[in-house]
């Protein structure tokens, strides 16, 4: 009796692993332009601490040690930023810790790894998540969220990268009802220190209900693919200012205006995704953006929501 049932339960996993899981991407490793410059290791080797009070957080995190900062609970923030030092990780505990109601800063830093954190309603003008003048950065496995019932400056972005900031790999998040989801390079003034950065990399995000910018890119240079955009109000990949993207693999779904290159000068590559009640604009510039400098295993664009829902966001992977 014993033995039937054990063979029973391993078939039964066996079976419902394999209809559910026809994932070819590892949802557990880095890949990216986060994988370049030397790589994004966090806070490896380091010692951890866990921190459950706002003070208690700032204090770990700070510092250019080696570090890992686990936060058990939803802290409350003050609404300023949370400013994050080099070779830090940064994880949730379980599936639902994190930070509400303020945001984190890395600014003119390097090697920080955000995972597994539910982060909420920053009040403008602090973002979830602002990498500024920064390098090296992975953002892994969180889950973004506001709501629609503000004006749309009432938050600012929820993941936003700026002045020079470069090699980031923004992987398995939901982003979910928000304005202004993730704009790289915050003005049409500063070419001079972002053309030739700004190189980022966001694969299996879920961005569901967001009225604009999944991303909003100027200057940079963005690899787009296997992402799940899931009713996009106004737009969502808009391209400006010479910025080179590369879209594919990618599920779009309801969402108006899935890639813009025209309003603003950026241009786009945009190949293999699947458009479901969208239409796409019929003159995107075409691009020069057709290959990148790291492997990556994509999963196809029929695939793409379902292996995204089960997989992204924060308490889908546990520990670093
Ligand atoms: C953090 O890293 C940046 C980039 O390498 C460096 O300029 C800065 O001095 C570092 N900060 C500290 C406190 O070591
Ligand atoms: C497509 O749009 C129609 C009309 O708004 C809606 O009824 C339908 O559910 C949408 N289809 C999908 C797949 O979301």
């Amino acid at each position: 009796m014993f033995a039937r049932f054990s063979v029973f339960a391993i078939l039964v996993a066996f079976v419902s692993s394999s209809a559910i899981d026809k994932r070819a991407a590892p949802v557990n490793q880095l890949v990216g332009y986060a994988t370049l410059n030397g790589g994004t290791t966090g806070g490896a080797g380091g010692a951890t601490t866990t921190v459950t009070t706002l003070a208690a957080l700032r204090a770990a995190i700070t510092g250019a040690t080696p570090k890992i900062v686990q936060i058990s609970g939803i802290i409350t923030g003050d609404g300023d930023t949370i400013d994050v030092g080099n070779h830090t990780t940064i994880v949730g505990v379980g599936s639902n810790s994190g930070v509400t109601g303020g945001g984190f800063r890395v600014k003119k830093g390097t090697n920080v790894i955000f995972r597994n954190l539910q982060l909420s309603k920053s009040p403008a003008p602090t973002d979830l998540i602002e990498l500024q003048t920064s390098t090296n950065i992975w953002v892994d496995h969180n889950t973004f969220t506001s709501d629609l019932d503000h004006d749309k400056d009432f938050y600012d972005g929820q993941l936003d990268m700026n002045h020079g900031t470069d090699f980031v790999t923004v992987s398995w998040n939901v982003f979910q009802q928000h304005f202004k989801c993730s704009l790289v390079g915050g003005s049409d003034n500063t070419g001079d220190e972002d053309s030739g950065h700004l190189r980022v990399t966001y694969h299996h995000n879920h961005f569901l209900e967001i009225n604009s910018r999944t991303p909003s890119l100027r200057f940079g240079t963005a690899h787009i693919y296997s992402n799940f955009f899931d009713n996009v109000l106004t737009s969502a990949v808009d391209s400006r200012d010479g910025a080179q993207v590369l879209i594919e693999d990618n599920q779009f779904t309801n969402v108006v205006d899935p890639i813009e290159t025209t309003l603003n000068g950026g241009f786009a590559v945009q190949r293999s995704n699947i458009f479901t009640n969208t239409t796409i604009e019929t003159t995107i510039a075409a691009g020069t953006l057709t290959t990148v400098p790291y492997t990556y295993t994509a999963d196809g664009a029929s695939t793409v929501s379902s292996i995204v829902v089960a997989s992204a966001g924060a308490g889908k992977v546990t520990g670093l």
